[in-house]
């Protein structure tokens, strides 16, 4: 007899349905075609097992399994659920009248339990686009399906349990998760907040800057200086994730199987990859591709902690995805695109030792160690970081103040109303939202200086030094910290503002 049963393969963050067609016929035999890999076409053992525990079987006959459409590389074991419905269904061991209404997909273990799958979500939006009454899958993954509305999702712990609810119309529990209530109750509680953050009022204010208009910043300081600590707090000032970020965010986080317990994300993830992470780590790729670190970090903060322990070869290729905001990654047969839309947070020692021009410092670096330090980020990362601040450790004093700070959702306030004036501002373009991504024409055209704001910019160039390169970064905090205050235009007070966040352009850093 001939069955049809459904699973899904995603590339990307997009699913496409695969049909699954058994037909099982006199004979000996089991064949598997349509482009299946090797873990697939191991499954046989695994589903066998699992028939087997649970007082059923593969028969002796000819079986013959086919994967559409054809042409479509299908990876993985996560159709082991898929395969073994189908095998019952078409020797009859099950009745199975309503198969074709539900996607089943799940990896077995050979007691019959279930194990998690990867890209629960996109599969999930597939199977709603295409009309399936249901979803049915491990147990593991079934919140993270059941955000979307209109599809019934069932969360497995056993195969025992799909047979019988197909055979015996047994009932099976149904996910149900409202997204909206959930995601509005996650936003509010920010896993690390500012108000933690003793003393550090500077660097504070320079946080909601770069927040308020994306820029990208770097923090340099001594161990322990409390770098790491600040840059976790990011997210929480950026402005709430809207429910299609989130959505977006989730998706890429499914892809790779790593959706924590409450199903949709609607924190900023933050991201703080190890310095001797791989390109294909953290730009994406591999023989069947995945996101890497740019794209989970995806609508929130990649921190990439002591920056020039980075491989620089590393960070060159980082450089296209900053500027696109995804990456495409291309094979011959195909090409798949993550979205990698992130602020960049990168931090450092002022010296390899980790100290400068602090005469109690432990270690001292010579100027060429110093130099050579420094030459591994300069250039096109560089170019791209808008804001540098030096963070100084706080004094004991500080410290033992047991005050609290400024909490983050009040920050966040802020933050959130200067980057509306930024939407309004750009609503025209659909590359440019705010004020970090302006091209040299936005720039010119919307960070205009009156004559005397013209003179100071050109005095401070001159006087600390500061290369070609600062000039436009300090136009774009100027305007910034012009839209934390609403106003219109830029004035004298944000460009000075401005010019102290450029320490690495300064003498005797990078020159
Ligand atoms: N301003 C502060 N308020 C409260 N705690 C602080 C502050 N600064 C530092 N700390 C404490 O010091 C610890 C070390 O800070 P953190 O790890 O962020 O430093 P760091 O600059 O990243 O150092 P490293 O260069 O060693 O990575 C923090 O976990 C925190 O407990
Ligand atoms: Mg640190």
């Amino acid at each position: 007899m001939l069955k049809k049963v459904f699973g899904s393969a995603v590339f990307g963050v997009e699913a496409t349905t695969i049909t699954v067609e058994v037909n099982v016929d006199k004979g000996i035999g089991y064949h598997l075609v349509g482009l299946p890999d090797n873990a697939i076409k191991e499954s046989n053992y695994r589903i066998a097992a699992a028939l087997q525990n649970n007082g059923y079987r593969i028969p002796g006959k000819k079986i013959i399994i086919n994967m559409s459409p054809a042409d479509l590389r299908k990876e993985g074991s996560a159709y082991d659920l898929t395969l073994a419905i189908g095998i019952l269904a078409s020797t009859s061991q099950i009745k199975a009248d309503n198969l074709e209404q539900y996607l089943i997909m799940g990896e077995l273990s050979l007691d019959g339990s279930l194990q998690p799958i990867k890209g629960a979500l996109p599969i999930a939006v597939k199977a709603r686009e295409e009309g399936f009454k249901g979803f049915i899958l491990p147990k593991q993954n079934a919140k993270e399906a059941a955000i979307v509305n209109d599809l019934e999702v069932y969360g497995i712990e056993n195969i025992k349990q799909v047979i019988n609810f197909f055979d015996k119309g047994e009932a099976l529990e149904q996910t149900i998760i409202d997204t909206r209530k959930e995601f509005e109750k996650s936003l509010d509680f920010p896993e690390f907040d500012f108000a933690d953050v003793k003393g550090q009022e500077g660097i504070k204010r320079c946080m909601e800057i770069a927040a308020a208009g994306g820029h990208n910043i770097i923090l340099i300081g001594p161990p322990g200086a409390g770098k790491t600590m600040l840059a976790k707090r990011l997210p929480s000032i950026l402005p709430p994730m809207t429910l299609h970020e989130a959505l977006e965010t989730t998706k890429i986080h499914s892809v790779v199987g790593r959706v924590k317990d409450s199903g949709l994300m609607a924190q900023r993830p933050f991201r703080s990859p190890h310095h001797t992470i791989s390109n294909v780590a953290l730009v994406g790729g591999g023989s069947y591709p995945q996101p890497g670190e740019i794209s989970l970090s995806h609508n929130g903060v990649l921190f990439l902690d002591e920056l020039p322990e980075f491989k620089r070869e590393v960070l060159e290729v980082m450089r296209q995805p900053l500027e696109d905001r995804e990456v495409t990654i291309s094979r011959a047969k195909f090409t798949v695109t993550y979205p990698s839309s992130f602020m960049l947070v990168a931090s450092m020692n002022p010296s390899p030792g980790g100290y400068f021009n602090d005469p109690d410092a432990p270690v001292t670096s010579s100027p060429a160690e110093m130099q050579r330090y420094l030459s591994k980020i300069s250039g096109p990362l560089l170019d791209r970081i808008d804001i540098h601040i030096e963070v100084t450790p706080v004094p004991f004093d500080k410290l033992s103040d047991d005050r609290k700070g400024e909490s983050s959702v009040d920050i966040r306030k802020r933050v959130t109303r200067a980057r509306a004036i930024q939407t309004q501002r750009f609503k025209a373009s659909d590359k440019v939202h705010y004020n970090a991504q302006m091209n040299t024409k936005q720039i010119r055209k919307y960070c205009g200086l009156d004559e005397a704001s013209k003179q100071l910019l050109k005095t401070a160039m001159e006087r600390l030094n500061l290369s070609a390169r600062a000039y436009d970064r300090i136009l774009k905090v100027s305007r910034t910290i012009a839209d934390l205050e609403a106003s219109e235009t830029v004035t004298g007070t944000h460009i000075s503002e401005a010019i102290q966040y450029r320490s690495l352009d300064r003498d005797g850093w990078l020159g």
